[in-house]
């Protein structure tokens, strides 16, 4: 038995060293077990370079979307994930976006680092309030969303969201469950929480963008492709949106220079779960997974491929 993480999964600095590419996949020929990251696309080409040996690809991630899960089914590979494990430290770092974007933080941080002059004005650097009935609305109310949502409910926003799973009109730990119209034209914050699928992909689209309230947010630690970022950057550019926090990007890991060159937007690079000790635990449930299947074992967390 013999397995190795992907080259080039384990560090930023080794991958802006060698692009990205289909020769990293030498190196998986003849293993029984890969853990890549979501960086790594797991396509026909990466199972057909692995061969027959293959029998799990162990992502260090909750998302799934660099897999192929059909290409899986068909060569027989078990494909796991890294849910529960990351929820709290995503919701974190969204709710930090959260506060940074509505209370200029990083703006502000910019304006004193430049060397501005300034004294003490009362409309300076003046934002959103968050604590005095602002509205997040939650597109997706899973783990993530709602681990989101409690931390809203703690600083006293309203909380709208949309689920699949829930009635409209319901109302669970104080979310109250809205139709994506609703959610859209009320939310002072808009904060995505969805899987990227072929439903999800541009699900923030021109006509959502303009549905939206004017002068909201969009927060998008979820993946890139949910959102149009071209139509994010006219939104706001025409003043619809006053801001954005990206997270996850279309074109990761390049991100548009537009996106970099407005001050009311906040970038982070894929950075949501980075908690020492969740990067640890999601590592080590890679890990756990990967044990398991070759010990003949079910997976802890596998992804359904068929
Ligand atoms: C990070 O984006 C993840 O899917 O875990």
């Amino acid at each position: 038995m013999s397995w190795t993480p992907m080259p080039g999964s384990a560090s930023t600095s080794a991958r802006r060293r060698r692009p990205l590419g289909r020769s990293c996949w030498n190196g998986v020929a003849g293993k029984d077990a890969a853990i890549v990251t979501l960086t790594e696309r797991i396509d026909e080409e990466f199972f057909a370079a692995a061969g027959p040996s293959l029998k799990v690809v162990a992502n260090v991630a909750v998302g799934f979307d660099n897999i192929d899960l059909a290409a899986a089914a068909r060569h027989g590979v078990t494909v796991t994930n890294t849910p529960g494990v990351l929820d709290g430290a995503t919701a974190d770092h969204t709710f930090a976006l959260i506060l940074a974007l509505g209370r200029r933080i990083v703006e502000a941080d910019r304006f004193i680092r430049e060397g501005n002059q300034w004294v003490w004005g009362p409309r300076m650097f003046v934002g959103l309030d968050i604590s005095a009935g602002a509205t997040l609305g939650i597109i997706g109310l899973g783990r993530i969303g709602m681990a989101v949502a409690r931390r809203a409910r703690a600083f006293d926003m309203r909380v709208i969201a949309t689920d699949a799973t829930r009635p409209l009109g319901s109302t669970v730990e104080g979310v109250e469950i809205v139709s994506q119209e609703e959610l859209l034209v009320s939310a002072d914050v808009v904060s995505l929480h969805v899987p990227l699928l072929p439903s999800t992909r541009h699900l923030i689209n021109r006509e959502a963008l303009a549905a939206m309230k004017p002068g909201a947010y969009l927060v998008n630690c979820a993946r890139g492709g949910i959102v149009d970022e071209q139509a994010l950057i006219e939104a706001i550019d025409s003043g619809h949106l006053r801001g954005a926090a990206i997270d996850t990007f279309e074109g990761e890991p390049h991100v548009n220079p537009e996106l970099i060159a407005r001050p009311q937007v906040v970038l982070t690079p894929h950075t949501a779960s980075a908690g020492e000790a969740t990067r640890d635990r999601m590592c080590r449930l890679a890990v756990d997974n990967v044990l398991a299947v070759l010990a003949g074992r079910e997976p802890l967390t596998p992804v359904k491929t068929a």
